[in-house]
């Protein structure tokens, strides 16, 4: 697809069918930061072959790291040790990818060329003082950008230290930045995170033989330490769907009467399951089915029937275990009866678009209530109506597959500007949705 694709939605129809999604884009990052630092052949299967991930994949194979693949979500790579990492010739392009650009300044710090790196338009106004800051004190020489925006240039500087760091806000890409950062500081790295936020670093690491150690603090905070110079050993990782991108398919078989879909080997990592109990409060129709461990993450099949849905005050300590599923969230209390309040979410004020801002635009644009407020939203559901502004997604997947939702219980076609997007973290979208009931077709703009 080229930059510039509308979707174009028409509304009605029921969901039905079961679906797999493709490979969690958290899992399938890690996957390729933790396969090239470990020592041996690291197997990836069910690897989200989406732009964000394959920017990963891309800068450590500029690394001078074999990467073969992805083929069909297979990867194999081809582990150089932590200290094998050869300097990039030229700046390495994390594209749209927040994970991919913050979890990488970690490894960065801790090798001793220069590096810089990139982003596109949306990355490239993301904050990264979250993990310059933290990774000046443990050492690292970092230039960036007015604001502490990207570019981010790596200096040689000193060899890194383990510090102690109280998190500002519950951010995984800032624990997990410096989690890997500790891996090649001397002494130890104890993270403080004040809330739970996703956990995959810290299972894979373990997984690879590396210990990472997490306690539980007073309250709803936790402790990860780790310790620098140790070895990373290969190991064969079973990507599971991700939720994330199951989330879309929940609240559209949620909202569209009729609906019965099955989506299958979703990724239900207690730090991710947020989406769940959020529809489940709002009187969602959603059950676990065949619940399994693969490669030390719990997935389990998501089992989806129509239900009407009532608006809710969506409970704070849900908010980071959901904090990309919002959009499409969004949407579901645009469709439920009463209003939904959502509070405790600044953060969605710096993903890949302004979410709060973006999104109480596109639902007022077919003639929700949606009010953006500091740190959330007040949504009263009700009937959309026809389509009276543009939609712009902002550069951001998730506005325009959220909005594509949307689309199901509209009045009229719902037109989405800026579409392509989608190839960033679930390239298989517009056929999944299709293939399910919606009724969805793409254009050039
Ligand atoms: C991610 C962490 C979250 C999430 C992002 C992926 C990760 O970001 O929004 O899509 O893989 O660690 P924050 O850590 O900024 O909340």
């Amino acid at each position: 697809m080229s930059k510039n694709v509308r979707f174009k939605v028409q509304p009605g129809g029921s969901i039905k069918g079961r679906i797999r999604v493709p490979g969690d884009k958290s899992v399938s990052h890690r996957s390729i930061m933790l396969g090239s630092i470990a020592e041996g052949v690291t197997h990836v299967s069910g690897f989200l072959e989406g732009e964000d991930s394959l920017a990963t994949l891309k800068a450590f194979q500029a690394m001078g790291v074999q990467i073969e693949g992805p083929h069909n979500g297979d990867v194999t790579i081809h582990g150089v040790g932590l200290r094998g990492l050869k300097k990039p010739s030229v700046p390495l392009d994390m594209g749209n990818s927040g994970t991919a650009m913050r979890l990488m300044a970690g490894i960065l710090a801790g090798q001793d060329f220069e590096c810089e790196l990139i982003g596109d338009a949306s990355l490239s106004k993301r904050p990264m003082k979250r993990v310059t800051d933290p990774l000046r004190q443990m050492g690292a020489e970092i230039d960036t950008a007015e604001g502490g925006m990207p570019p981010l240039k790596l200096k040689k500087g000193q060899p890194l230290k383990g510090i102690q760091y109280t998190l500002p806000m519950a951010s995984a890409q800032v624990k997990s930045c410096l989690i890997l950062a500790g891996l090649y500081a001397e002494g130890t790295t104890e993270v403080i995170e004040p809330a739970p936020t996703r956990d995959h670093t810290e299972r894979m690491l373990n997984g690879f033989g590396y210990a990472v150690h997490t306690e539980k603090l007073d309250g709803s905070a936790s402790k990860m330490t780790v310790t620098g110079g140790g070895t990373l050993t290969a190991m064969n990782i079973d990507v599971p769907s991700d939720i994330s991108s199951a989330a879309f398919f929940m609240v559209a078989a949620s909202i569209a009467p009729g609906s019965d879909l099955v989506i299958e080997h979703v990724g239900i990592n207690p730090t991710r399951t947020g989406v769940i109990d959020i529809l489940k409060l709002m009187g969602a129709d959603i059950t676990l089915e065949n619940e399994q461990t693969v490669g030390g993450e719990p997935v389990a099949d998501v089992h989806v029937r129509y239900a009407p849905l009532k608006g809710i005050e969506i409970p704070e300590d849900l908010v980071p275990l959901a904090i990309d599923e919002f959009p499409v969230l969004f949407v579901a209390a645009s469709t439920a009866e009463g209003k939904t309040v959502l509070f405790g979410a600044e953060e969605l004020r710096v993903k890949e678009s302004d979410r709060i801002q973006v999104m109480a635009d596109a639902l007022n644009a077919v003639g929700i209530h949606a009010q953006p407020t500091h740190d959330g939203m007040v949504i009263v559901g009700g009937k959309q109506q026809v389509q009276k502004d543009e939609i712009q997604s902002h550069h951001d997947h998730r506005i325009s597959m959220a909005m594509t939702i949307a689309g199901l219980t509209a009045v009229s076609e719902v037109v989405i500007e800026d579409c392509a997007n989608v190839n960033t973290s679930f390239p298989t979208f517009l056929t999944l949705a299709n293939q399910v009931g919606l009724k969805v077709t793409a254009e050039q703009a």
